[in-house]
């Protein structure tokens, strides 16, 4: 195929426009830049030689390449020069009139196949299109700031536009270098419109107290490897565009969970719009600053102090009774590993220890360091041995009957005063403590899995715990090298409360046919930097576990939005549980 527009016209060339430009000047094609005015066009033609003479410091081309990039961009304020253009790109200020008003011009301007793409992120390409007389040929092109580093760009159709312009923008796009994704014309596309979702999701969660801006951040880095936490991103993103692009999702889904969280409007209306403005969620060092000034002493400052932790117990023998237990002992616990029976525990020690020979391999842990966990962990068959535990950690099956019976049973057998944690991930914490006769010493400690690697703690005290109980864990978690964060008793904790009901939504948009299952995944990971795309981590997950969290999440908040997607259900009806299965929403048995 003939290579896809050799001249390119970029309308406004801001932020986004002088990157594109760049972009597209770097594949050798002629860019024609137009500004709305003498005075704007000076500065973006200083602007893109200023963003070369970077990249060039930054080697990231030669001073020669530079030379012949600016040579073949072309400034001006006369959008009558888009008449040579074989593409146009539109890149002006996100206003719907102003995009129209440009729209139409250019369809006079512009010979009748020269093609017409938007840069808009949150108005509708479908009305931008209706300025026109050519709808067939016009389209929406996503970049992502800045242009030069991120691959993403989402192609978006509208139900006129010809697929033969859509492939033809997406093959430029490869010719830059980026990953084109499909998308349809809606609200947010395909990134924003899971991104945002979440985003809102955090600020509400915030606004209502339930957890403080750092430890929602942190459990959503350090429990979801996601590159930045949420409230920090929308400091990042701009309180005022974040508003923005949630009441054009709204305005088109009706759905509640679009709709921006009140906080979001009170930052807003108080001009405190996130990094530009020197404060958002966070407050920063000056306007434009990503260096936070530190809020109020977090962690264990002014608090109660905790109780005296000596040695621990672990109950179970699975996965994470293992990770745990590996845990305390390498943070020089005597642990004593509790299962049902004598063989049960053996194996899980036998397990751990094989976990501790891996990481002496990778050169994590010293011999010294292996024997002496070893050393500290002890498996027993019988219970009764957590007699003299000051603190015991229960991770047996996801079942509320089971962990019940055991809190009655620890109730029993541990002395006064232990505090006795649970690692449940969808069970209300309260419930083990109302098995107990104490149950101001019953408290959560959410683990992820596996244990010995993430960083996290979600530590969930309940209208019940006692503030020491809260301190013991806290200090705890300190002594293992886990990150705590704080939160209450309620469905999904701060980690899955965020993280599935986004998971449900990519699954709701592949239900939707609006785009398939390796763009949502390339377009998350390239659009935001998550470590795996939805279908990737749901695969991982299970879909089974993933359906549970979130029919339980749906079950404590009864948020419409919140109703698992059909098709996951269908899927695990199916049997199609993920990777376990070797079947969920990619084949894994025939890679
Ligand atoms: N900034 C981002 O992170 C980002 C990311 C993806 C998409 N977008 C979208 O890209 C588009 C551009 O955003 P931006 O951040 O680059 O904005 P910007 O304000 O940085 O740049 C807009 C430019 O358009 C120029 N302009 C205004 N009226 C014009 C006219 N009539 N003719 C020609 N030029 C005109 C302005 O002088 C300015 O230089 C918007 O639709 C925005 O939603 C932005």
């Amino acid at each position: 195929m003939e290579r896809p527009f050799p001249t390119v016209a970029v309308v406004g060339l801001g932020t986004m426009g002088a990157g594109v430009a760049v972009a597209v000047a770097r594949s050798g094609r002629r860019v024609i830049g137009i500004e709305a005015d003498q005075a704007s066009a000076a500065r973006a033609l200083a602007r893109i030689e200023e963003a070369t003479a970077h990249a060039v410091e930054r080697e990231r081309f030669t001073p020669e390449a530079r030379s012949a990039l600016l040579a073949l961009i072309s400034v001006g304020h006369d959008l009558q020069a888009a008449a040579g253009a074989d593409l146009v790109i539109e890149e002006v200020p996100e206003q719907l009139e102003l995009k129209r008003r440009i729209f139409a011009d250019l369809d006079r301007i512009c010979p009748p196949a020269t093609v017409l793409a938007t840069g808009t992120t949150a108005l509708s390409v479908t009305r931008i299109a209706a300025a026109t007389a050519r709808p067939e040929r016009v389209l929406g092109v996503h970049f992502f700031n800045p242009v030069h580093s991120m691959r993403l760009v989402e192609v978006v159709r509208t139900v006129l536009t010809s697929p033969q312009a859509a492939e033809d923008v997406a093959a430029l796009a490869r010719e830059l270098d980026k990953e084109p994704v499909a998308a349809g014309d809606r609200a947010g596309f395909i990134v924003n419109g899971l991104l945002f979702a979440y985003l809102n999701q955090a600020a509400a969660m915030f606004e209502s107290r339930y957890a403080t801006r750092e430890d929602i951040d942190a459990a959503m880095r350090l429990g979801c490897g996601l590159p930045m936490g949420p409230l920090a991103l929308l400091d990042l993103i701009g309180i005022d565009t974040a508003r923005t692009v949630l009441e054009a999702m709204y305005e088109q889904s009706k759905d509640r969970l679009h709709a921006p969280a009140p906080i979001l409007g009170q930052l807003a209306a108080a001009g405190l719009l996130g990094r530009k403005s020197g404060r958002g969620f966070y407050t920063y060092e000056a306007p434009g600053s990503s260096k936070v000034v530190a809020g109020p002493a977090a962690g264990l400052a002014g608090r109660v102090a905790g109780r005296e932790v000596r040695s621990v117990g672990v109950c179970g023998s699975g996965t994470m009774a293992t990770g745990i237990a590996e845990v305390l002992a390498k943070a020089g616990y005597p642990v004593l590993l509790a299962a049902r029976s004598q063989e049960k525990a053996d194996r899980a020690k036998a397990q751990l220890a094989k976990s501790l020979e891996r990481s002496v391999a990778k050169g994590r842990l010293t011999a010294e360091q292996r024997d002496a966990a070893l050393a500290l962990t002890t498996p027993t068959g019988q219970y009764a041995d957590l007699a003299e535990a000051d603190l015991v950690v229960e991770a047996v099956a996801e079942d509320l009957e089971v962990k019940r019976e055991l809190f009655a049973t620890l109730d029993k057998i541990c002395k006064p005063g232990a505090v006795l944690a649970t690692t449940t991930s969808s069970l209300p914490v309260i419930s083990c403590a109302t098995a107990t006769s104490r149950p101001q010493d019953v408290i959560g400690m959410h683990f992820f899995n596996p244990a010995p690697a993430m960083k996290l703690v979600e530590v969930v005290s309940t209208v019940l715990t006692a503030e020491d109980v809260t301190s013991t864990v806290l200090e705890l978690c300190g002594k293992a090298r886990k990150h705590a964060v704080e939160c209450g008793d309620r469905a999904g904790f701060i980690v899955n409360a965020l993280l599935f009901p986004y998971l449900n939504d990519a699954v709701r948009m592949l239900q939707e046919h609006y785009a398939t299952v390796d763009d949502i995944d390339t377009a998350m990971k390239l659009g935001c930097g998550y470590p795996m795309g939805p279908f990737e981590l749901l695969d991982v997950v299970g879909l089974d576990v993933s359906l549970t969290i979130e029919q339980v999440l749906h079950q404590e908040f009864r948020e419409p939005g919140l109703a698992a997607a059909p098709l996951l259900e269908h899927l695990v009806a199916a049997g199609c549980l993920g990777r376990k299965s070797g079947r969920g929403f990619r084949d894994h048995a025939r890679r």
